[in-house]
């Protein structure tokens, strides 16, 4: 059956205003405190990911009744937090992850940043967190990266990684929502996100920790999942390997994703795979993307429930030619070999993934044709 568009795709696929149209919604504080040429030349030559930041970032505040308000871009620095903070003890926060392009003429331009922007408020409202208007949420993009242009490497997998968050700043302890929040966004000069680039993964198959469960909060980007997948990394990396895949919590036998990205199978007929959104995935912006455009290529797309033994039986007995992953950070990743407690497989990297990853990224990099229209100019 064709995709059906989610919620999230439907919202994020409405008309919004250009960046010209929400550029200056943050004020800009310019400041001398820069980085010096030669610290700029080290970051950029040195490209890694999430490791540097750039001389700004966007910042507004919410309180009741201002709603959001003091929206500015400011000097990149250390948030000033009273210890009592909530988001320190509760862990009452969101975020986001989206990249800037470079391409070749020089423009700047980001993918589907009104997705992003639509999944913020979804992971906002299940953590009882205002939302922010979509157009601020694009302004603070817009303003943020016409400040930081520099940092818009130029080159195959590199970008500005971006970072929106919100946390809650209100200064008391006990459990209820706050009343007053930061929403910042950080910036990131990155190269690929695996140090050794477009290599397949190793992935461990856990059985003994979930990130989610029904009814909690898998589908919304919040830091504690994370903070539950740390652990069973761990774990998984003293074994050698570089991801866990984690499994549905209610069976212990459905895959639902990685810790950070979502999962496609190849099937040997060509047809793909992916485990369908049940609350505890990530509805990732770039499963959305390219459940689409194969779709769009007439390659039978399912989502489906994906049995872990049916998965091992038919890498096996080769129904099942290739595993991938992908998110904004990693892109596509081939997964070159999954194990569990009582299975080991190496998988090929196939034409698939390949096909899959040059498709995404010749897009985003504005070398293919933009059939979707979702690349959003931030300048020339
Ligand atoms: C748990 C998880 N799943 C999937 C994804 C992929 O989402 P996206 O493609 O929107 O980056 C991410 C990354 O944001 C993630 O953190």
């Amino acid at each position: 059956m064709a995709h059906q568009q989610t919620e999230l795709e439907l919202q994020a696929a409405q008309m919004i205003p250009t960046a010209d149209e929400v550029a200056g919604i943050f004020a800009v504080q310019t400041h001398d405190h820069k980085k010096s040429d030669a610290q700029y030349a080290h970051v950029m030559d040195n490209l890694g990911f999430g490791i540097d930041f750039t001389d700004y970032m966007a910042h507004a505040t919410w309180t009741e009744p201002e709603g959001w308000h003091n929206k500015v871009i400011e000097p990149y620095g250390p948030l000033s937090l009273d210890p009592g903070s909530s988001v320190l003890h509760y862990g009452q926060e969101v975020f986001e992850g989206l990249k800037a392009y470079r391409h070749a003429d020089g423009s700047i331009w980001t993918f589907r940043p009104s997705y992003n922007a639509v999944r913020l408020n979804y992971s906002s409202g299940r953590l009882a967190i205002p939302e922010l208007p979509v157009d601020d949420f694009l302004a603070s993009i817009v303003d943020l990266i016409r400040m930081d242009q520099r940092w818009v490497p130029e080159g195959e997998g590199t970008s500005l990684y971006l970072r929106p968050f919100i946390i809650a700043s209100e200064s008391f302890l006990g459990v209820r929502a706050a009343s007053r929040y930061e929403y910042v966004v950080i910036a990131s000069p990155s190269g690929p996100y695996f140090a050794h680039g477009f290599q397949p993964i190793d992935v461990w198959v856990d059985q003994k920790y979930h990130r989610a469960g029904p009814g909690g909060m898998g589908d919304a980007k919040t830091g504690g999942n994370y903070a539950a997948s740390l652990l069973p990394k761990i774990e998984a990396h003293h074994h050698g390997f570089d991801e866990v895949m984690f499994l549905d919590a209610q069976t212990n036998s459905n895959v639902d994703e990685l810790g950070g990205m979502n999962v496609f199978i190849v099937m040997a007929d060509g047809s793909v795979k992916t485990p369908k959104l049940t609350g505890n995935i990530l509805p990732g912006g770039t499963r959305s993307s390219i459940i689409q455009f194969l779709e769009d290529e007439r390659i039978a797309v399912e989502e489906a429930t994906i049995n872990i033994d049916w998965l091992v039986d038919g890498l096996r007995s080769g129904e099942v030619k290739e595993v991938f992953a992908c998110g904004t950070a990693a892109v596509v990743t081939a997964i070159g070999r999954i194990a569990g407690e009582n299975f080991d497989i190496t998988i090929p990297t196939g034409d698939m993934t390949r096909h899959v990853y040059d498709e995404l990224t010749s897009i985003q990099l504005g070398k293919a044709e933009d059939r979707f229209g979702w690349l959003y100019k931030i300048s020339e």
